[in-house]
């Protein structure tokens, strides 16, 4: 990582918001022809939490999300200098972190969306932290939330399966360099692989014969699973070797590793590779699914709030997902 670090980033505090609706995996089974045996063995998920109604919405959780950071600090939404909100599914394809900065109040905000799918949370960290560091705002709001279940395909049962809603927060202040705690990140892309994850724009409606104009509508989200599986496990533990050496900072001295919530068994053969033991792994699959850019800021707060994050614990973070884009961000606590 090569960046002009005038001052430190930290994050202050953090929020998450689930829908309350649950949907089992003997639900499920009641929509496509599966299992619960085989989407728990396969996955390790056994429930996921969706928008109920045409009443919520993705901004509905993202606000309560934030909300819930904010309150932490009692911070006045007013301070905030800039909201990321990293999805793949907003209300708006104009973006929707507009309607989240009117709606918590940060009237001196600037807002924006940022697209990489289930690594939106830590490229939205991995932003913020650099107008932290070199200066440029004091306050930042990183959003990442998804609701993928207005996405899948609900007969395809390879993909259903998968996926819940939810919106995770996180709040960053600038400090000093020397309490600086976002210490290294390391960010890849490659589009060669770009077809195994997509919810494509399709080509429909011929709206006017003679200047061949067509008008279309997106598909539903389309995954090969063995490819996405076999490139998270070959190259997530290469993006996290490659940023801890980078730093120094030897795999013994990581305290946890937090994975994006894909599959039990990504998370498991990645931190096989690493030899890092199962009691550091941050796991809530089981619970929500695969819930895209909400996976990791959702599993973080969780964590937090379940007091296991001691002060100056190390963490490593790492997504991946659809682009294909994954990436590692470090951060001291
Ligand atoms: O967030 C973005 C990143 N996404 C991921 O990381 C997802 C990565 N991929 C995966 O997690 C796994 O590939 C899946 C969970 C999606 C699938 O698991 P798998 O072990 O790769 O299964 P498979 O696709 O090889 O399917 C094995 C069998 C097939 O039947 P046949 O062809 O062997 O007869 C499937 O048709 O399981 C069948 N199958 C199911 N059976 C019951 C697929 N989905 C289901 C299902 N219930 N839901």
């Amino acid at each position: 990582m090569k960046s002009l670090m005038v001052q430190g980033a930290k994050i202050l505090a953090t929020g998450s918001a689930i829908p309350s609706s649950k949907l089992s995996n003997h639900q499920m089974s009641k929509i496509v022809e599966t299992s619960d045996e085989w989407i728990f063995t396969r996955t390790g998920i056994k429930e996921r939490r969706l928008l109920e109604g045409a009443d919520q919405s993705l901004i509905d959780l993202a606000v309560s999300a934030s909300k819930k950071a904010l309150n932490k600090i009692t911070m006045d939404p007013s301070k905030i200098d800039l909201i990321i909100l990293a999805t793949s599914s907003p209300n708006d394809l104009f973006g929707s972190a507009s309607k989240i900065q009117c709606q918590i109040g940060a009237t001196n905000a600037v807002a924006f969306d940022l697209t990489a799918a289930c690594s939106g949370f830590v490229l939205g960290l991995v932003t913020a932290s650099q107008f932290l560091q070199n200066n440029t705002y004091s306050n930042i709001l990183v959003i990442g939330a998804d609701v993928l279940s207005k996405w899948v395909d609900w007969s395809d049962r390879s993909t259903c399966i998968l996926f819940g809603d939810a919106a995770g927060a996180a709040l960053l202040q600038s400090c000093s360099i020397v309490d600086n705690s976002i210490l290294n990140f390391q960010l890849n892309t490659d589009g060669n692989y770009a077809q195994h994850l997509s919810i494509n724009y399709g080509k429909e409606r011929l709206v006017h014969p003679h200047l061949n104009l067509y008008q279309g509508s997106f598909k539903y989200i389309y995954m090969n699973g063995k490819e996405v599986y076999k490139f998270a496990v070959f190259q997530v533990p290469l993006s996290i070797l490659k940023c801890l050496h980078s730093s120094n900072i030897s795999i013994e001295e990581v305290d946890w590793l937090l994975l994006h919530q894909a599959n039990e068994r990504i998370l498991n053969a990645i931190r096989e590779k690493l030899s890092i033991s199962s009691d550091k792994i941050i796991s809530n699959l089981r619970n929500y699914g695969n819930t895209s850019a909400a996976s990791i800021p959702l599993a973080l707060d969780e964590t937090i709030q379940e007091g296991k994050i001691l002060r100056n614990d190390l963490i490593v973070i790492a997504g991946f997902g659809a682009g294909l884009t994954w990436g590692t961000i470090i951060i001291r606590w």
